[in-house]
Protein backbone atom coordinates (compact mmCIF):
# COMPACT_ATOMS: atom_id res chain seq x y z
CA UNK A 1 0.00 0.00 0.00
CA UNK A 2 2.96 2.21 0.90
CA UNK A 3 5.49 1.09 -1.83
CA UNK A 4 6.78 3.26 -3.50
CA UNK A 5 9.43 3.93 -6.25
CA UNK A 6 12.21 6.59 -6.18
CA UNK A 7 13.79 6.82 -9.62
CA UNK A 8 13.68 3.50 -10.38
CA UNK A 9 14.18 1.73 -6.51
CA UNK A 10 11.60 0.11 -4.76
CA UNK A 11 11.37 1.90 -1.69
CA UNK A 12 8.69 -0.27 0.97
CA UNK A 13 7.29 3.03 2.19
CA UNK A 14 7.75 6.76 1.45
CA UNK A 15 9.52 7.45 4.97
CA UNK A 16 12.97 7.89 5.02
CA UNK A 17 15.20 9.16 7.48
CA UNK A 18 17.38 12.28 6.92
CA UNK A 19 21.26 12.47 6.40
CA UNK A 20 22.80 13.73 9.69
CA UNK A 21 20.20 13.35 12.16
CA UNK A 22 20.16 9.07 11.75
CA UNK A 23 24.05 8.41 11.97
CA UNK A 24 24.72 5.72 9.93
CA UNK A 25 21.40 3.69 11.70
CA UNK A 26 23.37 1.59 13.81
CA UNK A 27 22.24 3.60 16.83
CA UNK A 28 18.49 3.41 16.50
CA UNK A 29 18.74 -0.06 15.54
CA UNK A 30 18.86 -1.04 18.71
CA UNK A 31 16.01 1.15 19.97
CA UNK A 32 13.63 0.17 17.35
CA UNK A 33 13.10 -1.96 14.26
CA UNK A 34 14.61 0.29 11.71
CA UNK A 35 13.61 -2.02 8.66
CA UNK A 36 9.68 -0.49 9.12
CA UNK A 37 11.53 2.58 7.16
CA UNK A 38 11.38 3.77 3.40
CA UNK A 39 15.09 4.36 3.55
CA UNK A 40 17.75 5.77 5.91
CA UNK A 41 19.81 8.61 4.21
CA UNK A 42 23.88 8.42 5.74
CA UNK A 43 25.25 11.33 7.53
CA UNK A 44 26.91 13.72 5.08
CA UNK A 45 29.73 11.94 3.50
CA UNK A 46 33.35 13.81 2.54
CA UNK A 47 36.34 12.24 0.85
CA UNK A 48 38.52 12.94 3.99
CA UNK A 49 37.35 12.09 7.36
CA UNK A 50 36.09 15.96 9.01
CA UNK A 51 36.72 16.66 12.76
CA UNK A 52 33.77 18.99 12.34
CA UNK A 53 32.89 22.53 13.89
CA UNK A 54 34.70 23.63 17.25
CA UNK A 55 32.33 25.17 19.49
CA UNK A 56 28.71 24.53 20.60
CA UNK A 57 26.88 22.47 17.98
CA UNK A 58 23.21 22.51 18.46
CA UNK A 59 20.40 24.81 20.23
CA UNK A 60 17.05 24.71 20.80
CA UNK A 61 14.75 27.31 19.29
CA UNK A 62 10.79 27.26 20.32
CA UNK A 63 9.97 25.24 17.18
CA UNK A 64 12.78 23.96 16.04
CA UNK A 65 16.72 23.75 16.90
CA UNK A 66 19.83 24.98 15.01
CA UNK A 67 23.03 23.17 14.55
CA UNK A 68 26.60 23.57 13.47
CA UNK A 69 28.16 20.42 13.07
CA UNK A 70 30.07 21.00 9.95
CA UNK A 71 30.09 17.79 8.54
CA UNK A 72 31.93 15.69 10.83
CA UNK A 73 32.44 12.41 9.65
CA UNK A 74 34.76 9.55 8.95
CA UNK A 75 35.45 9.82 5.28
CA UNK A 76 34.40 7.69 2.85
CA UNK A 77 36.68 5.45 2.66
CA UNK A 78 35.60 4.13 6.36
CA UNK A 79 32.20 4.36 5.25
CA UNK A 80 32.80 1.85 2.75
CA UNK A 81 34.55 -0.59 4.96
CA UNK A 82 33.06 -0.09 8.35
CA UNK A 83 29.78 1.81 7.93
CA UNK A 84 27.94 0.49 4.42
CA UNK A 85 28.45 -3.52 5.62
CA UNK A 86 26.31 -2.53 9.09
CA UNK A 87 23.89 -0.64 7.10
CA UNK A 88 23.27 -3.62 4.94
CA UNK A 89 22.33 -6.06 7.50
CA UNK A 90 19.59 -3.14 8.56
CA UNK A 91 17.13 -4.58 6.11
CA UNK A 92 16.39 -1.25 4.50
CA UNK A 93 17.62 1.08 1.39
CA UNK A 94 20.37 2.82 1.60
CA UNK A 95 21.13 6.96 0.50
CA UNK A 96 24.77 7.77 0.56
CA UNK A 97 25.04 11.56 1.25
CA UNK A 98 27.75 13.18 -0.51
CA UNK A 99 29.12 16.35 0.39
CA UNK A 100 32.70 18.01 -0.47
CA UNK A 101 34.89 21.25 -0.23
CA UNK A 102 35.56 21.82 -3.80
CA UNK A 103 34.42 19.98 -7.09
CA UNK A 104 37.38 17.34 -7.41
CA UNK A 105 36.47 16.18 -3.94
CA UNK A 106 32.77 16.06 -4.86
CA UNK A 107 33.54 14.08 -7.82
CA UNK A 108 36.12 12.23 -6.62
CA UNK A 109 33.75 11.02 -3.62
CA UNK A 110 30.54 10.35 -5.73
CA UNK A 111 32.54 7.79 -7.98
CA UNK A 112 33.54 5.98 -4.92
CA UNK A 113 30.68 5.81 -3.41
CA UNK A 114 28.75 5.11 -6.53
CA UNK A 115 30.57 2.09 -7.24
CA UNK A 116 30.09 0.70 -3.54
CA UNK A 117 27.58 -2.29 -3.52
CA UNK A 118 24.51 -1.83 -1.68
CA UNK A 119 24.28 2.26 -2.24
CA UNK A 120 20.98 2.40 -3.89
CA UNK A 121 20.87 6.08 -4.30
CA UNK A 122 23.11 9.39 -4.47
CA UNK A 123 22.20 12.39 -1.92
CA UNK A 124 24.56 15.13 -3.53
CA UNK A 125 24.87 17.28 -0.66
CA UNK A 126 25.03 21.13 -2.70
CA UNK A 127 23.31 22.94 0.79
CA UNK A 128 25.42 22.34 3.87
CA UNK A 129 25.43 25.70 5.87
CA UNK A 130 27.53 25.07 8.03
CA UNK A 131 31.17 24.76 6.19
CA UNK A 132 33.34 27.60 4.90
CA UNK A 133 34.33 25.77 1.65
CA UNK A 134 32.03 23.99 -0.26
CA UNK A 135 28.66 22.87 0.95
CA UNK A 136 25.77 25.43 0.51
CA UNK A 137 28.53 27.55 -1.94
CA UNK A 138 27.22 25.16 -4.72
CA UNK A 139 23.70 25.54 -3.76
CA UNK A 140 22.98 29.59 -4.05
CA UNK A 141 23.81 29.79 -7.69
CA UNK A 142 22.00 28.01 -10.64
CA UNK A 143 25.07 27.83 -12.81
CA UNK A 144 27.53 26.80 -10.08
CA UNK A 145 25.02 23.93 -9.28
CA UNK A 146 24.47 23.12 -12.86
CA UNK A 147 28.62 22.28 -12.91
CA UNK A 148 29.21 20.45 -10.06
CA UNK A 149 25.87 17.76 -10.92
CA UNK A 150 27.45 18.06 -14.36
CA UNK A 151 30.52 16.67 -13.13
CA UNK A 152 29.20 13.86 -10.60
CA UNK A 153 26.48 12.64 -13.27
CA UNK A 154 29.64 11.51 -15.55
CA UNK A 155 31.22 9.67 -12.44
CA UNK A 156 27.75 8.23 -10.83
CA UNK A 157 25.94 5.08 -12.26
CA UNK A 158 23.64 5.11 -9.44
CA UNK A 159 20.19 7.29 -9.56
CA UNK A 160 21.38 10.79 -8.51
CA UNK A 161 19.23 12.84 -6.23
CA UNK A 162 20.82 16.65 -5.62
CA UNK A 163 19.65 17.88 -2.28
CA UNK A 164 18.77 21.98 -2.37
CA UNK A 165 19.12 24.47 -0.34
CA UNK A 166 16.44 26.98 0.64
CA UNK A 167 18.57 29.30 0.64
CA UNK A 168 19.30 29.25 -3.08
CA UNK A 169 18.39 32.80 -4.89
CA UNK A 170 15.70 31.21 -6.71
CA UNK A 171 14.90 27.69 -5.73
CA UNK A 172 12.54 27.12 -8.70
CA UNK A 173 15.09 27.61 -10.93
CA UNK A 174 17.68 25.49 -9.13
CA UNK A 175 15.81 22.81 -9.19
CA UNK A 176 14.93 23.23 -12.89
CA UNK A 177 18.63 23.36 -13.33
CA UNK A 178 20.11 20.26 -11.49
CA UNK A 179 17.06 18.47 -13.54
CA UNK A 180 18.78 19.97 -17.17
CA UNK A 181 22.46 19.05 -15.83
CA UNK A 182 21.29 15.18 -15.10
CA UNK A 183 19.98 14.66 -11.83
CA UNK A 184 17.18 12.39 -11.64
CA UNK A 185 15.28 13.48 -8.18
CA UNK A 186 15.52 16.78 -6.31
CA UNK A 187 15.22 16.54 -2.46
CA UNK A 188 14.27 19.59 -0.17
CA UNK A 189 15.16 21.27 1.86
CA UNK A 190 18.15 21.23 3.87
CA UNK A 191 18.36 23.90 6.82
CA UNK A 192 17.63 27.06 6.79
CA UNK A 193 20.70 29.95 7.43
CA UNK A 194 19.56 31.48 11.39
CA UNK A 195 21.34 33.69 13.82
CA UNK A 196 20.49 33.30 17.66
CA UNK A 197 22.52 35.44 20.22
CA UNK A 198 23.38 34.80 23.83
CA UNK A 199 22.45 37.96 25.81
CA UNK A 200 24.40 37.50 28.46
CA UNK A 201 27.79 37.19 26.49
CA UNK A 202 26.60 39.33 24.11
CA UNK A 203 28.03 37.29 21.17
CA UNK A 204 26.92 34.78 18.60
CA UNK A 205 25.69 31.25 19.92
CA UNK A 206 27.74 29.45 17.13
CA UNK A 207 31.55 29.91 16.60
CA UNK A 208 30.31 30.29 13.27
CA UNK A 209 27.77 33.30 14.15
CA UNK A 210 25.38 31.27 12.04
CA UNK A 211 23.80 27.90 11.86
CA UNK A 212 21.06 25.77 10.41
CA UNK A 213 17.73 25.85 11.60
CA UNK A 214 15.53 23.00 11.05
CA UNK A 215 12.07 21.60 12.52
CA UNK A 216 8.63 22.45 12.65
CA UNK A 217 9.46 26.10 12.32
CA UNK A 218 10.35 26.05 8.82
CA UNK A 219 7.64 23.10 7.41
CA UNK A 220 5.54 25.39 5.76
CA UNK A 221 8.09 27.20 3.96
CA UNK A 222 9.37 23.71 2.82
CA UNK A 223 6.37 22.86 1.83
CA UNK A 224 5.31 26.05 -0.16
CA UNK A 225 9.31 25.24 -1.51
CA UNK A 226 8.29 21.03 -2.67
CA UNK A 227 5.03 22.42 -4.38
CA UNK A 228 6.65 25.21 -6.18
CA UNK A 229 9.48 23.06 -7.03
CA UNK A 230 7.27 19.97 -7.92
CA UNK A 231 5.44 21.60 -10.23
CA UNK A 232 8.59 22.88 -12.08
CA UNK A 233 10.43 19.46 -12.52
CA UNK A 234 9.50 16.39 -14.48
CA UNK A 235 11.97 14.18 -11.83
CA UNK A 236 10.63 13.03 -8.44
CA UNK A 237 10.88 15.87 -5.58
CA UNK A 238 11.48 14.44 -1.80
CA UNK A 239 10.41 16.67 0.38
CA UNK A 240 12.10 17.78 3.60
CA UNK A 241 11.71 19.85 6.63
CA UNK A 242 9.83 20.07 9.83
CA UNK A 243 7.58 16.86 9.27
CA UNK A 244 6.76 15.47 12.45
CA UNK A 245 3.40 13.41 11.92
CA UNK A 246 2.04 11.68 9.21
CA UNK A 247 -0.17 14.77 8.63
CA UNK A 248 2.96 16.56 7.82
CA UNK A 249 4.03 13.87 5.59
CA UNK A 250 0.77 13.73 3.90
CA UNK A 251 0.46 17.90 3.10
CA UNK A 252 4.16 17.09 1.43
CA UNK A 253 3.02 13.81 -0.57
CA UNK A 254 -0.25 16.19 -1.64
CA UNK A 255 1.99 19.03 -2.90
CA UNK A 256 3.90 16.69 -5.32
CA UNK A 257 6.56 15.09 -3.30
CA UNK A 258 7.28 11.31 -3.79
CA UNK A 259 8.74 10.60 -1.05
CA UNK A 260 9.68 12.78 1.93
CA UNK A 261 12.22 12.42 4.71
CA UNK A 262 12.22 13.20 8.65
CA UNK A 263 14.99 14.59 10.66
CA UNK A 264 14.79 16.40 13.65
CA UNK A 265 11.76 15.03 14.72
CA UNK A 266 13.30 12.00 15.66
CA UNK A 267 15.38 14.00 18.30
CA UNK A 268 12.34 14.31 20.17
CA UNK A 269 10.74 10.86 19.28
CA UNK A 270 13.53 8.46 18.02
CA UNK A 271 10.15 6.04 16.86
CA UNK A 272 8.54 9.08 15.24
CA UNK A 273 9.19 7.58 11.47
CA UNK A 274 7.63 4.97 12.24
CA UNK A 275 4.56 6.67 13.43
CA UNK A 276 4.04 8.40 10.71
CA UNK A 277 4.51 4.56 8.42
CA UNK A 278 1.30 3.67 10.88
CA UNK A 279 -0.74 7.11 10.02
CA UNK A 280 -0.14 6.90 6.26
CA UNK A 281 -0.87 3.05 5.97
CA UNK A 282 -4.24 4.34 7.92
CA UNK A 283 -5.04 7.07 6.04
CA UNK A 284 -4.86 5.07 2.56
CA UNK A 285 -6.82 2.13 4.09
CA UNK A 286 -10.00 4.54 5.49
CA UNK A 287 -9.30 6.58 1.95
CA UNK A 288 -10.01 3.49 0.37
CA UNK A 289 -13.07 2.21 2.49
CA UNK A 290 -14.61 5.67 2.18
CA UNK A 291 -13.89 6.78 -1.61
CA UNK A 292 -12.65 3.74 -3.29
CA UNK A 293 -9.85 5.34 -4.18
CA UNK A 294 -6.64 3.41 -5.08
CA UNK A 295 -5.09 2.19 -1.37
CA UNK A 296 -2.47 4.28 -2.09
CA UNK A 297 0.28 6.70 -0.53
CA UNK A 298 1.25 7.49 -4.40
CA UNK A 299 -2.02 7.84 -5.90
CA UNK A 300 -1.60 11.01 -8.15
CA UNK A 301 -5.48 11.93 -7.71
CA UNK A 302 -4.67 13.42 -3.87
CA UNK A 303 -2.18 16.20 -5.27
CA UNK A 304 -3.43 19.60 -4.78
CA UNK A 305 -2.95 21.79 -8.17
C1 LIG B 1 22.03 17.82 13.51
C2 LIG B 1 21.76 17.87 12.02
C3 LIG B 1 22.73 17.42 11.13
C4 LIG B 1 22.50 17.46 9.75
N1 LIG B 1 23.46 16.99 8.89
C5 LIG B 1 23.21 16.95 7.55
C6 LIG B 1 24.16 16.39 6.64
O1 LIG B 1 25.21 15.88 7.02
N2 LIG B 1 23.86 16.40 5.30
C7 LIG B 1 22.67 16.92 4.83
O2 LIG B 1 22.43 16.91 3.62
N3 LIG B 1 21.74 17.44 5.69
C8 LIG B 1 21.99 17.47 7.01
N4 LIG B 1 21.05 17.99 7.87
C9 LIG B 1 19.77 18.51 7.33
C10 LIG B 1 18.63 17.49 7.44
O3 LIG B 1 18.91 16.32 6.70
C11 LIG B 1 17.30 18.11 6.95
O4 LIG B 1 17.44 18.49 5.60
C12 LIG B 1 16.89 19.35 7.75
O5 LIG B 1 17.16 19.16 9.12
C13 LIG B 1 15.40 19.68 7.60
O6 LIG B 1 14.58 18.61 8.01
P1 LIG B 1 13.89 18.53 9.49
O7 LIG B 1 13.21 19.83 9.71
O8 LIG B 1 12.98 17.35 9.43
O9 LIG B 1 15.02 18.33 10.46
C14 LIG B 1 21.27 17.96 9.25
C15 LIG B 1 20.29 18.41 10.16
C16 LIG B 1 20.51 18.36 11.53
C17 LIG B 1 19.43 18.85 12.47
Amino acid sequence: MLETNLCGVTLKNPVIAASGTFGFGAEYSQLFDVSGLGAICTKGLTLHPREGNPGLRVWETPAGMMNSIGLQNPGISVFLERELPRMRTLGTAIIANVGGGDLEEYVEGVRLVSGAEGVDIIELNISCPNVHEGGMAFGIKCDVAASVVTAVRRVCGKPLMVKLSPNAEDITAMAVACEQAGADAVSLVNTFKALAIDIHTRKPVFDNVTAGLSGPCIKPIALRMVWEVARAVHIPVVGIGGIATWQDALEFLMAGATAIQVGTATFVKPTAMLDIVDGLERYCTVEHLVTGDSPSCCNIQWRIP
